[in-house]
């Protein structure tokens, strides 16, 4: 006889539908003496999908490194799966996608060693089992590179990197993915590609956190927005219309708007 997550009480795993897996209150933050986040609310439910949007600089990245304790906040709470962010360790839970940067360096490693490296946190006393490297597998099948598993990451386009660090994240199977633009500089199949992506990780539970620039395909994914500016949140709620198809670039407006699109001016 197996047992379900019912069968043993609400609570004996975790409580996955009471806790939010992200809760922060009230959390400032501030960056070479200046206020850049002041005072952000945001709250993720177990298995959901939200986007943060925003201006350039808003505050976006920060609040997010902020949750993964890369950034030291002034004030507020924060707590992930319903522990304190400072007591929490079980880092193998959250999967983060960083944002890219065109700053390269450092000795060219393989896309498989990239990969593999999200799956360390899995991996016993760092040692990569073959369950390991059927995750790196699958998350490299996932993302449309197994065929470049070899190939040093140095050898790849910007898009195909950032594939790369999504296979990186998935790797790890977490339940909580975080991702910052995962859409920056990746061409329209690519964006393809990692929205099936996300589609089946939702599909398997995964929550997920994402900065995007606009919704574009990942639109019919995403539960709510939230909205940053000058590092406050100005939206909270259903993805704001302006920053959905509407807004992407090649729009071209041709068909008539059945209402007339409110002006958010939520990106601008
Ligand atoms: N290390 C830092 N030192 C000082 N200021 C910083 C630092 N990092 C970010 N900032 C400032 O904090 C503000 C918010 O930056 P952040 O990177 O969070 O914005 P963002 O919303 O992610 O923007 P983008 O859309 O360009 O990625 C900006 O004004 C930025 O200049
Ligand atoms: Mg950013």
């Amino acid at each position: 006889m197996t047992f379900t997550e019912d069968d043993m009480g609400v609570g004996a795993l975790g409580d996955p539908g009471i806790e939010p897996v992200i809760a922060m209150r009230g959390v400032r933050a501030d960056l070479g003496s200046r206020p850049v986040l002041r005072g952000i609310d945001l709250t993720v439910a177990h298995g959901e999908v939200v986007a943060l949007l925003g201006a350039n600089g808003s505050g976006k990245s920060t609040a997010i490194r902020t949750l993964i304790g890369q950034v030291p906040v002034s004030a507020g709470e924060i707590a992930l799966f319903g522990t304190e962010r400072r007591r929490f360790r079980d880092w193998a839970r959250v999967g983060y996608v960083p944002q890219r940067t065109t700053a390269a360096g450092g000795v060219p490693a393989t896309v498989t060693e990239i990969v593999s490296s999200g799956r360390l946190s899995r991996a016993r006393f760092g040692v990569l089992r073959k369950a390991d490297h059927a995750a790196v597998r699958r998350a490299l099948e996932l993302v449309g590179m197994a065929d470049r598993a070899k190939d040093s990451v140095n050898a790849l386009s910007g898009g195909q990197h950032q594939r790369v660090l999504i296979a990186r994240a998935l790797a790890a199977e977490p339940e909580l993915l975080i991702m910052d633009e995962p859409m920056a500089g990746v061409d329209l199949a690519s964006q393809e590609v990692l929205a099936q992506t996300l589609r089946e990780q939702v599909a398997a539970g995964t929550t997920v956190l994402l900065v995007l620039h606009e919704l574009g395909p990942l639109e019919p994914l995403i539960d709510r927005a939230v909205v940053l500016r000058d590092g406050c949140v100005l939206h909270d709620g259903p993805p704001p219309r302006a920053v959905g198809q509407h807004a992407l670039p090649g729009h071209d407006h041709v068909h008539p708007h059945e209402h007339t699109p409110v002006r958010t001016g939520l990106l601008s």
